[in-house]
């Protein structure tokens, strides 16, 4: 089959890396793809977010299947097209990714439903919003509705702080329109803990559970990023709460959105908060979390083919999705300055001398047998094993001989998860 994954991070990495373990994929193809990719699949230069192009090039180049992985382009409806055009698509409609295109969409869903997360307001008017913020006082929630590139939420740990995010977002448009619309919601507390499942609409298969580690720094502090590193599975979470997250939230948000017309195919990430009054949702993706699918990938032993097929099909109760049961570490090598500011173009050393860990390329480029750094995010060191404590050091030792200019790394993934058990 000639196969197609749209995006170009290390996520996508990761999904070529298990797609190219299918006896059934021929051709493997990347839309854009990055320097690392380039060694597993032939990379496409058309913009994720081309809808046009992107569904002109597979049916040029006949693709048998598409996976679109990230959320620009699922929210603006590639799978739709894909399908108009007559080519399978992994991944939700838009009317299905709005769960997370719309905080205040996923919000209503919750409430209508009895899906627990943290109760909230939606404000178009910001006045009310910071009357409701003096009324309810702090600590509190503020997030702009739209996409705001994991960026648009501020936990505000006084009432001062929450008026001024709710004025950045509502007048000054920090976020543009995404800020037009914002929540503003209890502040719940308690470990955080990713959950990504694959559906086909009918039946939900939890892949196991990972945490990212989301700031830049050390200790949890710094700027939120994309994500510097991310274990699977996370150890906070029990099969007690497996089974809890089952009834109370998987299942029913599933059925949730068929009940609404919007039925989702693709993979479902749950972000949870596990409070003292049991899991709630904190926030819905409509697609593999980054670097979350690097770690939970490297534990796949089904054919990842044959899932996403299932996925699209409607088949996903006749598949048998198995993981490793062993635990596995991502940790993001990125650009000094990362997410503010960072250079690119750094010559990369020291990827032939790595050893037991798959290097995920996120942001480079290759030129003349040569990496170089291409992004913010850099490098996703992963590697497994039989215990967690062990795959985290499993995947700082693999890290050590590469090396480019500035390079910046948490010194902490894993271990500050581990060591506050
Ligand atoms: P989100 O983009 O909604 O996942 O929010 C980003 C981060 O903000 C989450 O990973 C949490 O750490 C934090 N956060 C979001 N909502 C809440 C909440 N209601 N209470 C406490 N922390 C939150
Ligand atoms: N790592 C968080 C996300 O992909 O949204």
């Amino acid at each position: 089959m000639n196969i197609m994954i749209i995006g170009s991070g290390g996520r996508e990495h990761a999904i070529c890396w298990a797609l190219k373990k299918s006896p059934r994929v021929t051709e493997l193809y990347c839309a854009p793809g990055n320097g690392g990719i380039s060694r597993l699949a032939a990379c496409v230069d058309v913009k994720a977010t081309d809808i046009n192009g992107m569904v002109a090039w597979a049916k040029d180049n006949q693709m048998d299947f598409v996976m679109v992985a990230p959320d620009d382009p699922l929210a603006m409806g590639m799978v739709d097209a894909m399908e108009a055009a007559g080519i399978r698509a992994f991944g939700p409609r838009a009317n299905a990714a709005i769960v997370e295109g719309s905080k205040a969409f996923s919000k209503e869903l919750m409430k209508k439903y009895g899906i627990p997360t943290a109760a909230y307001e939606i404000f178009t008017d910001m006045d009310a919003a910071l009357r409701y913020v003096e009324a309810q006082g702090a600590p509190i929630v503020v997030k702009c509705d739209g996409l705001a590139l994991g960026k648009g939420v501020v936990v505000a740990q006084t009432v001062e702080e929450a008026k001024e995010a709710v004025i950045n977002m509502m007048e000054n448009k920090a976020f543009g329109e995404a800020g037009a619309k914002v929540v503003i919601e209890e502040c719940m507390t308690g470990p955080e803990v990713t959950v990504l499942a694959f559906t086909d609409g009918k039946t939900i298969v939890p892949m196991p559970s990972s945490q990212d580690h989301k700031r830049a720094f050390d200790g949890d502090c710094g700027p939120n990023t994309g994500g510097m590193g991310a274990i699977s599975p996370c150890p906070n979470y029990t099969a007690e709460h497996a089974s809890i997250c089952m009834d109370t939230i998987f299942r029913p948000t599933i059925a949730a959105l068929n009940a609404e017309g919007r039925i989702f195919q693709g993979v479902l990430y749950f972000g949870m908060m596990l409070t003292p009054k049991g899991p709630k949702v904190v926030e819905y993706n409509a697609r593999f979390g980054d670097p979350e699918c690097q770690a939970v990938l490297s534990l796949l032993e089904t054919d990842l083919l044959n899932i996403l097929e299932a996925c699209v099909d409607g088949t996903l109760d006749q598949v048998d999705v198995k993981f490793r049961d062993e635990a596995s570490c991502c940790l993001v090598l990125a650009s000094g300055g990362y997410p503010v500011s960072y250079e690119k173009g750094k010559e990369i050393t020291g990827l032939d001398q790595v050893h037991d860990a798959v290097v995920f390329h996120a942001g480079t480029k290759l030129e003349n047998g040569k990496y170089y750094t291409n992004g913010g995010r850099v490098l996703g060191v992963t590697a497994t094993a039989p215990t967690l404590r062990d795959a985290v050091d499993r995947s700082y030792q693999a890290a050590e001989p590469i090396s480019f200019e500035k390079m910046h790394f948490r010194k902490d993934i894993g271990y500050h998860i581990l060591d506050a058990q």
